[in-house]
């Protein structure tokens, strides 16, 4: 690891931005300037970018730490400001979404055409009695409909949860019962990977599931869309199809306005415990700040550019650079089904060609699995329209950089690494475009506005050329307000260990170079990250003893050359299993299992089958040991657990 760094580190190249990006970019040296000068007037100024139905005359209230209220007495519509303010400025004739399914099927859905799709739904579920505050389901795949309904829930001041269709009935089920869903939006199934792949069985079997504990079951109506033709059960009185009640609902829906700190949506992300948090985000701020960074750092012109953010809704990416920040722009982008690789390994190329797209952003480990595929598979496709390009989820490194640089950016696209998190709302380091010289592999600079350091353990500014915690120093528009249904943990897991600075804690490490530039170390906490996917070890190893062959186990992330991180297990089984079956076969299973309990990115992909695991004398797992071990690595200091020959036991057995 600190190899790597070093070498990471010692990465000299400088990329300036070209000479006619830079004349012509959104976004501008000043801005760094005018935010320095007055924080709160810089982002008043981006927030009144937006319609406010009651213009705010408060900006940031920080009485009462960590809870942030951002412009609270104000009021807004956040679908108004996405939708029927483009088409009241004469730009309802603008493609709002390029659809393409995976098979090749096409839509083209306009910025009118989408208002009216978004009021008549908006319409529907007022029908059904959902109304301000109330918190709808959304599991859909990638097709316009999942646009629709997000945009519908805000229309109408009420909080979508989107759960990723990869996601498994388990999950959806915490999902659902944690926010405590009134309706829930899903289809029969989407296209992944060339065939159908059911989505309404699992919300039915996610449904049957809650039903049968004490708790009382919230979910009143399942709204479902028909996509992929497969055969589904049918709950009457609680399934609608879409399709029976959307196209005859009136087109005309007045927006209300919404205080700007109006809940707008619940996203679960994998913390340190076994159990997802519910992160809360909230309007005006939000959309603010989703907004702006889409401006600035994806430089987007709204009348000529074609975006395209490869991230599935069921990421915040997917909320922030998808949903939100360039519909409230008023631009163009591409929304695509399918997985990269379906029907044939250029799909995106094809793509970026037929539809023009100018802008592409996307994750390092997309970037990485294209590497190995190779050149030959893209030669035949023209990508000369890209002009930018992103880069986000985890740390780019500088091979992958360059070959998405040359190989993709034709070497002249500048490519803006952008760090940030669920929890941030949008992007928070990153370079500006036109005015940032790029280094490789580094995120660089926190946007305008917005207040970054790197620490150490007593939250002390560690200086230039050193490593430690990141943090960020200031409030900002679109933080999360807090945990669903706990404000406790919300407390403890950001901003108890600097609480005397009033620090947010990140859970990054991180080191500043020579010139003060961020460069993102990893995880320092029990959270992996996985093809830009956040997972929990804790959470992987509760699904693997919920196993009744499995007697304790212990996950690691481990550095893998595709996926940045992967799952790697250690499972010691019960004496019973290991007599009656195989211990492949056993392991096979267990994968399976922790697929169905959580879903398929979640499967560990090594299992190895131990008769022990490193332990301290007080009973905590060393997982630092078995990093080791997983990565291949010399065992490093084991003179803290309470039996030391332990490691030499497991290394025998892995091998
Ligand atoms: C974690 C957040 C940001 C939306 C997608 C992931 C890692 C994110 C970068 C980057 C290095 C990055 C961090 C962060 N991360 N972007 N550009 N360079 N690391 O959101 O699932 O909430 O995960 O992803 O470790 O804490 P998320």
């Amino acid at each position: 690891m600190s190899s790597q760094i070093d070498h990471l580190l010692n990465e000299d190249r400088r990329f300036a931005p070209p000479a006619d990006f830079a004349a012509n970019a959104v976004g501008t040296a000043d801005l760094y300037s005018r935010a320095s000068e007055d924080r709160d007037a810089f982002w008043a100024e981006q927030a009144r970018q937006l319609h406010w139905h009651r213009p705010f005359t408060e900006v940031l209230d920080w009485t009462n730490p960590p809870f942030a209220q951002w412009f609270a007495d104000g009021a807004l519509n956040v679908a108004y400001n996405c939708l029927d303010r483009h088409v009241e400025a004469g730009y309802g004739d603008r493609v709002a979404l390029l659809w393409e399914g995976e098979p090749g099927d096409q839509r083209q859905v306009t910025y009118a055409e989408l208002t009216a799709e978004v009021k008549r739904v908006a319409n529907v579920m007022e029908g059904l009695g959902i109304g301000q505050g109330d918190r709808v389901a959304i599991y859909l795949p990638m097709i316009p409909e999942a646009i629709a309904a997000m945009l519908a829930v805000a229309r109408i001041g009420a909080v979508h949860s989107v759960v990723f269709g990869g996601f498994s009935a388990d999950s959806l089920r915490s999902r659902i019962d944690d926010a405590g869903a009134r309706l829930v939006i899903t289809a029969d199934g989407g296209y992944r990977k060339g065939k159908v792949s059911p989505l309404k069985p699992a919300v039915d079997q996610a449904l049957a599931a809650a039903s049968n504990r004490s708790e009382q079951e919230t979910v009143e109506h399942v709204l479902v869309v028909k996509r992929g033709g497969n055969r589904v059960k049918w709950v009457e009185d609680r399934d609608i199809w879409w399709h029976d009640v959307v196209p005859q609902a009136s087109p005309e829906h007045e927006a209300q306005a919404f205080p700007a700190e109006n809940p707008l949506f619940i996203l679960y992300t994998s913390g340190t415990t076994g159990k997802p948090k519910g992160i809360l985000h909230t309007s005006g701020g939000y959309l603010t700040q989703a907004a702006f960074t889409n401006r600035v750092v994806h430089d987007i012109r709204p009348e000529s550019d074609v975006f395209w953010c490869t991230a599935d809704i069921g990421w915040i990416t997917g909320h922030s650079y998808v949903a939100y920040g360039p519909l409230a722009n008023g631009a163009t982008q591409v929304l695509y089904e399918g997985t990269p690789d379906s029907p044939h390994p250029a799909r995106w190329w094809e793509l970026v060609e037929k539809y023009g797209v100018t802008i592409l952003y996307t994750a390092p480990t997309a970037i990485r699995s294209f590497m190995k595929t190779g050149r030959s598979a893209l030669e035949n496709y023209d990508l000369s329209s890209i002009r930018l390009l992103g880069s986000v989820g985890e740390p780019i490194n500088p091979e992958a950089w360059m070959w998405y640089h040359d190989v993709i950016g034709g070497h002249v696209a500048p490519i803006v690494d952008t760090w940030w998190q669920t929890e941030t709302g949008a992007i928070m380091i990153s370079a500006l475009p036109g005015v940032t010289a790029l280094k490789p592999g580094s995120a660089q600079v926190p946007i305008p506005g917005i207040g970054v350091d790197v620490v150490d353990e007593s939250g002390e500014h560690v200086g230039n050329g050193n490593g430690g915690l990141l943090v960020l120093t200031e409030p900002w528009p679109s933080m999360l307000r807090g945990i669903w249904g706990d404000p406790e943990r919300f407390v403890e897991t950001y901003w108890e260990k600097f609480r005397d600075r009033g620090y947010y804690f990140a859970g990054d490490g991180a080191r500043l170079d020579d010139d003060g530039d961020v460069w993102l170390l990893g995880r320092v906490d029990d959270v992996m990250n996985v093809s830009g996917h956040r997972l929990s070890t804790t959470e992987i190893e509760s699904a693997l003893v919920a196993h009744e062959a499995t007697a304790e186990a212990a996950v690691v992330g481990a550095a893998d050359e595709t996926t940045g991180q992967a799952v790697v297990a250690f499972v010691i089984l019960k004496e019973s299993f290991l007599r009656a079956h195989s211990p492949e076969g056993l392991a096979q299973q267990l994968r399976l299992w922790v697929g169905e309990q959580i879903g398929p990115i979640a499967r560990p992909r090594d299992i190895y089958i131990v008769s022990e695991l490193p332990k301290t004398r007080s009973g905590k797992i060393m997982r630092r040991l078995l990093r080791d071990v997983a990565e291949g690595r010399d065992v490093g200091d084991t003179t803290t657990l309470a039996d030391t020959a332990v490691m030499s036991v497991i290394s025998a057995q892995v091998r």
